[in-house]
């Protein structure tokens, strides 16, 4: 075992999977840099604390109702979120006290916590009890950059978007297009705007922020990030590519697909999946079916539980398409993604490119197809396809016949060939930042000593 510093970290992710991977990652990272690990969680989406032994893990309430932890959190996380946040404030510091309070009986000194930008009231507590906190944004640097600006382009007259300016680039947001905006912004801007102005507030007021992100995707939004919030920032890198995400997958992963995946030839399967929180129509799930067997390719299609709202998996197909997808096709409801996407058969993702999905395509080096949900995806999509150039975004409503032709034109078109060699050295640079003496390896190194300094 790694030699201990004496220093314990306290962690605290928010309770959804896209957020609890990269915590536990982190905690990884920081245990191998020999911190102890202490994870205070929500009862809610707790995460599976015999999968982890080396780390200690504590319960708090989040008042929510039996009802609302039983049904699908994805049908209103920003209100769920709302709510966890009241609930779990009294709880959170408490606990926090009692933790800073026994530490003299303890050989450990507790040196930090580290928690979701999500939270809105970490900060605060943190300053009451003096113990230093960083941010941990498990979005992209660009996207955490542009809250400050949300609101205000609410109220700059974008939206309704035109269609002879649908394609314009929103001046302040590159590279989004205004046509991206209503599904950034939302329909409710009351509910987000003051969430966005506390998350500006509180980050500025940080000791940092951890960037689950490397120079080599994004050097100038982390220079930025740093000029915006005015804090010390680390790019830390894809965690992922230092400790698996796994074991902190709150679903059973069905691991089928891997014998499946060994059936298949080298580069022909389409791998789908939209994420923990994505929801799309029956009629949406049907266009992507039909897009997929037409496509002629081999699919890997993760329909978990609630994708489609109501709907455990693939209920809502007839019997003919249900044959269909098994001629060509296998469906699970939860995968082993980063193995899927690491296996040699899988040659394209159709992605909502949620971040850590991003980043786990661009270290596989698998080109995408960018199917954006909503929020920080938009922006990430964007840079997969007109930045970075590695991938095809869909645009519009989902349609079979466009799913059809991006995944052909992906896996087996000419002009998938370029999108292939453009992702390939974009994998070898991000590959080098994590490696030995890489910026992301040098900024683990840093952000480290910055903690044993506190
Ligand atoms: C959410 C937001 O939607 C996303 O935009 C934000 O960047 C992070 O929080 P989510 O939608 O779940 O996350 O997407 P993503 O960030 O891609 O995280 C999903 C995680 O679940 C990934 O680590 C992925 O490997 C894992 N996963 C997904 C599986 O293990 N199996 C699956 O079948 C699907």
């Amino acid at each position: 075992m790694e030699k201990r510093n004496g220093q314990r970290v306290i962690l605290f992710p928010l309770p959804l999977q896209g957020c609890i991977n990269p915590m536990l990652q982190l905690a990884n990272i920081l245990h191998s840099r020999g911190f102890s690990i202490t994870l205070i969680h929500t009862r809610f989406n707790a995460p599976r604390a015999s999968s982890h032994p080396l780390f200690t893990f504590l319960q708090i309430p989040d008042g929510l109702s039996e009802t609302q932890i039983n049904e699908d959190p994805t049908s209103n996380v920003m209100s769920l979120l709302a709510k966890i946040n009241v609930n779990a404030e009294s709880p959170f510091r408490d606990c926090l006290q009692k933790l800073l309070l026994l530490q003299s009986q303890e050989s450990e000194r507790i040196s930090c916590l580290i928690d979701d930008c999500g939270w809105l009231f970490t900060q605060s507590v943190s300053e009451i009890l003096n113990l230093p906190r960083f941010v941990l944004s498990t979005f992209k640097a660009t996207f955490l950059n542009a809250y400050p600006i949300l609101p205000l382009l609410r109220t700059k007259g974008y939206l309704p978007v035109s269609d002879s300016e649908a394609e314009d680039s929103v001046l302040e947001f590159p590279p989004l297009q205004k046509r991206d905006l209503s599904r950034v912004l939302g329909e409710d801007g009351e509910e987000l705007d003051p969430f966005l102005r506390t998350t500006v507030e509180t980050t500025m007021r940080s000791s940092g922020i951890i960037f689950m992100s490397c120079e080599e995707l994004e050097e100038d939004s982390l220079t930025l990030a740093n000029e915006i919030y005015k804090v010390p920032v680390f790019a830390t890198g894809p965690f992922h590519s230092y400790f698996s995400a796994s074991s902190s997958s709150l679903f059973t992963q069905d691991e089928t697909c891997i014998p499946w995946l060994d059936n298949q030839e080298d580069k022909s399967v389409i791998y789908v999946s939209l994420g923990s929180v994505v929801n799309i129509t029956e009629s949406d799930l049907s266009e992507i079916a039909w897009g997929l067997i037409n496509s002629k390719q081999p699919f890997v299609w993760v329909v978990r539980p609630g994708l489609v709202r109501g709907a455990q998996g693939i209920e809502p197909f007839s019997e003919e398409v249900v044959r269909s997808i098994e001629e060509r096709g296998k469906i699970v409801k939860w995968a082993p993604q980063q193995e899927v996407l690491a296996h040699g058969a899988v040659g394209g993702f159709l992605t909502h490119n949620g971040w850590n999905s991003t980043l786990e395509s661009i270290c596989e080096g698998v080109p995408m197809i960018c199917l954006p949900g909503g929020w920080d995806q938009m922006l990430n999509s964007r840079f997969v396809s007109d930045v970075w150039k590695v991938g095809i975004h869909l645009e519009g409503r989902i349609e079979r016949r466009e799913i059809e032709k991006a995944v052909r034109m992906l896996m087996v078109g000419s002009g998938g060939e370029k999108i292939r060699e453009r992702m390939n050295v974009l994998k070898d640079e991000v590959g080098r930042s994590v490696k030995h003496g890489g910026s992301s390896f040098r900024s683990i190194e840093t952000l480290a000593n910055h903690i044993l300094s506190l």
